[in-house]
């Protein structure tokens, strides 16, 4: 029988982490997976800082490849400095070349680049291909909103699941215990775990590769009809992908509201502002807990609201992917920490980001444009106040002041 081959897409601080994580499972379950797990990074000339344990002083000036210190240093020393990766971690520089005859691919990367990252992979995949989205945002076009996990499936031609959790990615490098959900719902030809929603083989397809038609995560049929993975290879279901994540500091839940995980970690980025909006002006943990809570009836709403076919409030109110990364997050990840300090200097949140995370890029910011100009463009504003505040905020239009009269009602 075949094994599958992974790669991740992506080498930021939480892409390296998750190929830390996927890298030490392959190389314990060599009768399932290849061992060597390729890692594409967007390649760029780094040098390595004085605090590394590899600074050489003689050639400290000279930039480096990203691609080509990790591979001998096994150390993202931009992204993960001083943590020891696996040796069978696999950087590689060339997109195309890191995704081929793989059958599990893991998108780890800004929600930024994600678009023309699928532009340069579409085509080239295997067909059969399966993807877990680890990207914290939403997709928001003329058409409305869409899910990360969903825009690379239709993009792609494959099914999508979604990877989150409270999981600020240097505790779990450093292998602190934490909780994650990973939402994946196949069709059942894919899958020997149970899938609590339809799918039957697309009679159109009755040639020599009978295509699956599937439901999305809305419940509606999917554009994208799927290759069925040959059946030399294990299968790709619920047993398969906690293997690949689960590990002794990194405990995984296995559920099928691809919705409401993917949509838990784009929104709390929104709320996680607002609580670094608050804490930098001094007010205190009823504050945070106060923006907290509005937020999770605001996230929760919003799930409702435009994905309530399949969205559970559960997801929200109850795995690592809903409160737990809202706390998480609004207490210790880079969204508060930028607003934060943004509130307590008196300058903009992207210029603490330029400033202090070193290339890291902040999702909260643009997903609280995104998301605004989306119940804007509905006439929803008043109906997500906090949501609208922190954009306000961030656009210099309103102040961290107006905060309680604006969410007063909720
Ligand atoms: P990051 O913040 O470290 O971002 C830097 C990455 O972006 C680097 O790999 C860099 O090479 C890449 N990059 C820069 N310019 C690029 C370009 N033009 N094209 C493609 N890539 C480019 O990234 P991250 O922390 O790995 O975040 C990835 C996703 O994971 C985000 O959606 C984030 O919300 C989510 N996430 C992050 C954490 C965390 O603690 N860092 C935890 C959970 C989820
Ligand atoms: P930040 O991007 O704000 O650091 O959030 C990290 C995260 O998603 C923790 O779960």
């Amino acid at each position: 029988s075949r094994k599958h081959k992974v790669t991740i897409v992506g080498s930021g601080n939480w892409g390296s982490t998750i190929a830390k994580i996927v890298a030490e499972n392959t190389r314990e379950q060599t009768d399932v997976f290849e061992e060597n797990v390729q890692m594409w990074v967007y390649e760029e000339d780094v040098t390595i800082p004085k605090e590394s344990k590899h600074y050489d002083e003689s050639t400290a000036d000279q930039p480096q490849k990203l691609t080509e210190v990790i591979n001998k240093y096994h150390e993202n020393v931009k992204y993960l400095p001083g943590v020891a990766l696996p040796p069978n971690i696999v950087a590689n520089p060339s997109l195309n070349d890191a995704v081929q005859n793989s059958t599990i691919l893991i998108f780890n990367l800004p929600h930024q680049f994600i678009r023309k990252v699928c532009e340069g992979i579409r085509g080239e995949i295997m067909p059969f291909a399966r993807g877990i989205s680890c990207i914290k945002g939403v997709n928001v076009s003329d058409d409305g909103i869409s899910l990360f996990s969903e825009w690379i499936g239709d993009d792609l031609g494959i099914y999508c699941g979604a990877l989150s959790g409270a999981n600020i990615a240097s505790e779990i490098a450093q292998e602190k215990w934490s909780e994650t959900t990973i939402a994946y719902d196949p069709p059942p030809m894919d899958s020997r775990a149970p899938t609590p929603r339809n799918a039957s083989p697309n009679p159109d397809a009755a040639g020599e590769i009978p295509e699956i038609q599937h439901l999305d995560a809305r419940g509606r049929k999917s554009k994208t009809k799927l290759t069925p993975l040959p059946i030399e290879y294990p299968p790709l279901d619920h047993n398969c992908f906690r293997m690949l994540f689960h590990r002794p500091y990194f405990h995984v839940q296995m559920v099928s509201d691809v919705a409401g995980v993917s949509l838990g970690g784009a929104l709390k980025n929104i709320v996680a502002l607002a609580a670094g909006f608050v804490d930098g002006r001094g007010w205190g943990d009823n504050a945070k807990a106060a923006i907290m809570r509005i937020g999770l009836m605001e996230m929760v709403k919003f799930g409702k609201e435009f994905f309530g076919e399949t969205v559970r409030t559960a997801t929200f109110t109850e795995s690592s992917a809903g409160v737990a990364d809202l706390i998480t997050s609004s207490s210790g990840g880079r969204n508060f920490r930028c607003a934060r300090k943004a509130v307590e200097k008196g300058i903009s949140v992207q210029d603490v980001e330029r400033e202090d995370l070193n290339g890291q890029k902040l999702q909260g910011t643009s997903t609280a444009h995104e998301v605004n100009s989306f119940l804007k463009a509905r006439g929803l504003e008043s109906e997500y106040p906090l949501f609208t505040a922190v954009d306000g905020i961030l656009r210099g239009e309103k102040k961290v002041d107006d905060i309680p009269a604006l969410v007063s009602d909720t």
